[in-house]
């Protein structure tokens, strides 16, 4: 669904990413993560064209991302932003509808099918009049997800999607999007720094430490085969975590 070939990005001085390759699957999620500053959003922003690489290339289901394919490809992303990234002078519903009423739908279809999300991450449609500082921060990032699903798209980017929220509205989304991606069938590239939800909802993943790849693999390869010194540092950091979700999946 989705293919990089060494892809990398310079910010002045600094290399935010080194040139990076990965790929994933159809139905698939893999998980991006790495301490802060690592490059984690600088990858996912490649990816939705908001950023120029300096070199290398993306694929959409094999469609190359360029000037000239991106419009049509942005249809088939869903970007869920780090923060949520609503706009804060329009209301959820606003929100959740800006592409498809620059896609020029009418308004029945858009209300099925904002009827059809709400149900599926289980919200009720008194939150759709208010403006996003009306909400709670498990509420926003619902809406978020929501936006992100409104045209369904075939990939699902997603920034720190439950960053922020306190440990049990975080316990039950995480729960909550797994079905959703399960029973879509999505394709997901998300990033955290929280080993825990990596290890959730990752079929592959991939460490980042300063712009570079540490290492790749199952969550049992990084905690069974860790790369270097690094990895075991990481994952150590927050074993804790890692344990607790591992009785959630179970
Ligand atoms: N627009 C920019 N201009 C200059 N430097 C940038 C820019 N965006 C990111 N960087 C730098 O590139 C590096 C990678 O940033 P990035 O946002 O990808 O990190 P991250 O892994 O998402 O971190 P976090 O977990 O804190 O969100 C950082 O050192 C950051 O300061
Ligand atoms: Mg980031």
């Amino acid at each position: 669904m989705l293919k990089l070939n060494n892809i990398s990005k310079r910010y002045g001085k600094e290399q935010g990413l080194y040139p990076f390759s990965g790929s994933v699957e159809q139905g698939q999620t893999t998980v991006v993560i790495g301490p802060s500053g690592c490059g984690k959003s600088t990858l996912l922003r490649l990816v939705t064209g908001l950023l120029q690489p300096d070199s290398g290339e993306i694929l959409i289901d094999g469609e190359l991302l360029s000037t000239l394919t991106l419009p049509a490809l942005r249809l088939r992303l869903g970007y869920v932003i780090q923060e949520g990234g609503l706009f804060p002078h329009m209301t959820a519903k606003a929100n959740i509808s800006i592409m498809a009423k620059f896609l020029n739908w009418e308004e029945p279809r858009i209300d099925a099918r904002i009827g059809e999300l709400l149900d599926l991450v289980q919200l009720s449609d008194d939150y759709l009049s208010r403006y996003p500082a009306e909400l709670s921060g498990g509420q926003r990032q619902r809406i978020s997800l929501m936006r992100a699903l409104m045209l369904d798209p075939d990939l699902l980017l997603m920034d720190e999607p439950l960053g922020a929220l306190d440990p049990m509205i975080r316990f039950d989304l995480q729960n909550d999007l797994k079905k959703i991606f399960a029973r879509l069938n999505k394709s997901v590239l998300m990033v955290t720094h929280d080993i825990g939800e990596a290890a959730f909802f990752g079929d592959e993943l991939i460490l980042l430490k300063q712009g570079k790849v540490v290492q790749r693999g199952t969550i049992s390869d990084l905690t069974h085969k860790p790369a270097d010194e690094f990895v075991t540092c990481f994952i150590n950091a927050q074993r804790h975590k890692f344990e607790d979700n591992e009785a959630v999946a179970e």
